[in-house]
């Protein structure tokens, strides 16, 4: 009888080993236990300095979860969330969020989003910050290569837009963003956010 145990156990213990440490979980039940709490329950928060992540590119979502993931990406919040989930589960999760329906954002200074709205289409020529939507498109809706932005909170853009300059942001390839950031002052950070919340 001892025996036949052992070889239980040991057969239990062969097969919880032999599980791959990256399987995958349910993308729409880690969705609904841990994402929902800041990103709401359709992938549009509420907070303004938590991102809404609806209707974002995909490829830009797995790049985000997975490089939080390795560090690259650093964020006091979300790295009490990084051992909920593991590599296996970005595709599914960043398929899920990607095909969700993006909240409209609300202006609340047409004056300053009119602004914004010069700098995202033109640049500042006199400082060489480049127009956004020569890479983020005229609507701010982003495509395989650059992450949507049309609909952000105002205060999550901005504290993008001041961590890229500041070089707390650094996981841009080939430091595209930290070297538009760093021309821009902070009027035009916030002129350019409230004319992306804007957009659609
Ligand atoms: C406790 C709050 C919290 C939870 C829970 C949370 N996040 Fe986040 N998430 C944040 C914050 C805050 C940021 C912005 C981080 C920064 O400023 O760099 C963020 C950023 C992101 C981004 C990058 C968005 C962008 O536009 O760059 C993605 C993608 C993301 N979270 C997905 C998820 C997923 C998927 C889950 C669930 C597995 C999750 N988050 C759980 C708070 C949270
Ligand atoms: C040359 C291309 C390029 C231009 C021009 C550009 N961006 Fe970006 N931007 C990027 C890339 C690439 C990323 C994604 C970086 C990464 O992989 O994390 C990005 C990311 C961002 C983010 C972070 C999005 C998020 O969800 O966290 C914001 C905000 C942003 N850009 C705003 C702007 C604004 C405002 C302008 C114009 C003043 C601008 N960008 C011009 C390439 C560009």
């Amino acid at each position: 009888m001892k025996q036949k145990h052992w070889l239980w156990l040991m057969l239990v213990a062969g097969l919880v080993m032999s599980m791959p440490s990256a399987q995958a979980a349910d993308p729409k039940e880690l969705a609904a236990t841990v994402c929902i709490a800041c990103h709401g329950p359709d992938g549009n928060s509420l907070a303004p300095t938590f991102p809404k992540i609806a209707g974002q590119q995909p490829g830009y979502i797995e790049k985000q979860l997975n490089e939080f993931l390795s560090g690259k990406r650093k964020n006091d919040v979300m790295a009490t969330f990084l051992d909920k989930f593991n590599k296996g589960d970005v595709p599914g999760l960043a398929a899920l969020y990607a095909a969700q329906k993006p909240a409209p954002g609300t202006v609340e200074d047409a004056k300053l989003a009119a602004a914004g709205k010069k700098l995202f289409d033109e640049g500042n020529p006199d400082s060489g910050v480049p127009g956004c939507m020569g890479c983020h498109l005229e609507k701010g809706e982003g495509n395989d290569r650059y992450p949507r932005l049309a609909g952000q909170h105002q205060a999550y853009t901005i504290q993008q837009i001041a961590d890229f300059k500041s070089g707390k942001r650094s996981n841009d390839k080939a430091k595209v963003m930290r070297s538009v950031a760093e021309r821009m002052t902070e009027d035009e950070m916030k002129a350019v956010a409230e004319y992306i919340a804007g957009l659609q």
